[in-house]
């Protein structure tokens, strides 16, 4: 597949800049931005290259475009680009481009015009990593489906993208659990459904201690012995963590998300202390009123705030475990980049460690991907009618629930079977589009009725659109079957020749500041451009040539979108 159009415009400029008077004032490495218009009428792409580079050596933007344009040979790319406004260079393609790439779509559908990486890296992708026996609430649902997106991504990018759930199954939640689990354990109800006995069993220590300092001491105790090694203690906390997996799992099967590993922080603990004692020996760590901290001097942010990682009474922390867990990755993992998808409330502790890690010489990239809350429709923290932090899985068993309603009414002839099938993929995939079609910095309304609309930017617009696509081979009563040659005859159809060949622009542009939302933007721009497409151009009373690139483009758009929602990590389904 062909480099996409923006690099072959960008290419082309270059030779023409080149030929201009600016040439030998060019700054280096100098790449003229060439960016999709937003309006067709101005062309298909633009350039605001003139205008940068006249600021840059002071002359007039206009003629140093009028330059350009007359040293640029579109060699049956576009036609002769055009000037617009204060030196805008406006490029549209030619109408054999537009067909050359329906052809070398057709030719390509498992990547779609996307190119791989030409040097793929190993990426491991931190997301998910709830605490064991606390609840996996609504924020870790953020975690979960952008970090699973991202990973997709990368991997259809080329890269070896390995997934690691660093669950928290060591933290100090076990001092309650170990009592409760001694003091008010149930175990006919844990034998019936462990999450929830867990939950019930920590929700109530954790109230109980709270006015209680008696109660937090025992707790604390309980966790020393099995931090000390306790069998007792041990046996219980590995039962814990066993049974918490099984919960975990079931949800993740839900969602369709898999990890390569389960990594979790108990995983490092034999790491901390020979961790803590070589960067002591190496001068990075150093003893301040009894604890051990690496200060970041050299950088006026954290100069003030020290990275703990032994405290006085000798307990490691979670930035201790996350040290020990860079070096593992690295070392193990052969990790180049990691990227860890956490809440935003996190960025300090994130920039402690890539501080300290950086002192010890690492030079993998570390990213830290962070998120911010999801709110109720009051706009504060999603809570239930009962005031409790949501679960996860009430969550997306409320989401299927919903979307069965909707089928029901939508196509009641469907069989029983079928209607949970689609369910099922409506459902979850309404509660991932939600969260993916926002930028993940946004705090965004966790809304019902908008997620689940049948109209608007939503995942059964995106998945209905989809089943669209097929139902004209349906209707036609056979499945596309490749085509003689292709001729664009109406605009609509360059339109969407046009927007189906930006799937190549997007996927890779996701990963350069981790935006899931804007190939979730980029989808719904191609279904409505499909709609249009769908309406302006009738396809089965259409003939010849004319019919078989209509029913090519029908056949393209539905691939896109399955192949782009699949990045989402949303199903599709044939019917709904
Ligand atoms: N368990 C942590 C939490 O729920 C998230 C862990 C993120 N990953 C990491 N390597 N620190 O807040």
């Amino acid at each position: 597949m062909a480099e996409t159009f923006p690099a072959q415009l960008q290419a082309k400029l270059a030779v023409a800049l080149a030929k201009t008077g600016v040439a030998a004032d060019l700054p280096e490495g100098f790449v003229p931005e060439v960016t999709p218009s937003a309006n067709a009428q101005f062309g298909n792409y633009q350039s605001n290259a003139a205008m940068v580079l006249a600021k840059q050596v002071k002359t007039n933007p206009r003629q140093l475009a009028t330059e350009i344009v007359e040293n640029f040979d579109g060699e049956g790319l576009c036609d002769p680009p055009e000037i617009a406004g204060p030196g805008f260079i406006n490029f549209r393609l030619t109408q054999s481009t537009l067909e050359d790439t329906v052809n070398a779509l057709l030719a390509d559908p498992d990547q779609l015009g996307v190119a791989r990486a030409t040097e793929p890296q190993t990426i491991v992708v931190d997301f998910s990593a709830p605490n064991v026996a606390k609840p996996m609430h609504v924020g870790h649902i953020r975690s979960t489906i952008i970090g699973d997106c991202l990973a997709r991504v990368a991997r259809f990018l080329g890269h070896d993208a390995i997934t690691d759930n660093h669950i928290g199954d060591w933290g100090t939640q076990f001092g309650m659990i170990l009592w409760g689990w001694k003091n008010l354990l149930d175990e006919a109800a844990l034998e019936a459904d462990p999450v929830t006995e867990l939950l019930r069993i920590y929700r109530e220590v954790n109230a109980k201690q709270k006015d209680d300092e008696t109660l937090r001491d025992i707790c604390k105790a309980e966790l020393v012995k099995l931090q000390a090694g306790d069998e007792e203690n041990l046996a219980i906390w590995e039962r814990c963590v066993a049974l918490s997996k099984i919960g975990l799992q079931k949800i993740y099967a839900l969602l369709d998300v898999e990890f390569d590993h389960w990594l979790g922080e108990s995983f490092y603990n034999d790491r901390l202390a020979p961790l803590v004692d070589e960067l002591i020996a190496s001068g990075i760590a150093e003893e301040s009123e009894g604890a051990i901290c690496v200060f970041l001097r050299d950088d006026e942010k954290l100069a003030e705030k020290p990275c703990l990682i032994r405290k006085s009474d000798g307990g490691f922390l979670y930035a201790t475990t996350d040290l020990a867990t860079i070096d593992y990755r690295v070392e193990e993992l052969k990790a180049d980049a990691v990227w860890y998808v956490v809440g935003a409330p996190q960025q300090l502790h994130f920039d402690q460690i890539f501080g300290v890690a950086k002192k010890r010489g690492v030079t993998a990239d570390l990213q830290f991907v962070p998120f911010g809350s999801i709110l109720g429709k009051d706009r504060k923290m999603l809570r239930t009618r009962s005031g409790d932090t949501v679960q996860l899985a009430d969550v997306l068993t409320e989401a299927v629930d919903r979307a069965q309603v909707i089928i029901e009414e939508k196509n009641p002839e469907l069989s029983a079977d079928e209607k949970a099938q689609i369910a099922r993929i409506i459902g979850i995939g309404a509660v991932k589009y939600a969260e993916l079609s926002q930028f993940r910095m946004t705090d965004y309304i966790f809304d019902w009725d908008t997620m689940l609309a049948l109209k608007g930017n939503t995942a059964p617009y995106l998945i209905n659109a989809y089943v669209r696509t097929k139902s004209i081979f349906r209707k036609l009563g056979t499945e596309f079957s490749g085509v003689e040659a292709i001729a664009l005859t109406e605009d609509a159809e360059k339109t969407l020749a046009l927007k189906l060949a930006q799937f190549s622009e997007i996927v890779p542009s996701i990963l350069n500041d981790f935006r899931p939302n804007a190939l979730a933007a980029y989808l719904y721009e191609l279904a409505t451009t499909y709609h249009t497409f769908y309406e302006q151009c009738h396809i089965l009373s259409s003939e010849g040539i004319v019919k078989d690139t209509r029913l090519a483009l029908c056949e393209l758009t539905g691939q896109v979108l399955k192949k782009g929602l699949g990045l989402l990590g949303i199903a599709t389904t044939e019917r709904m």
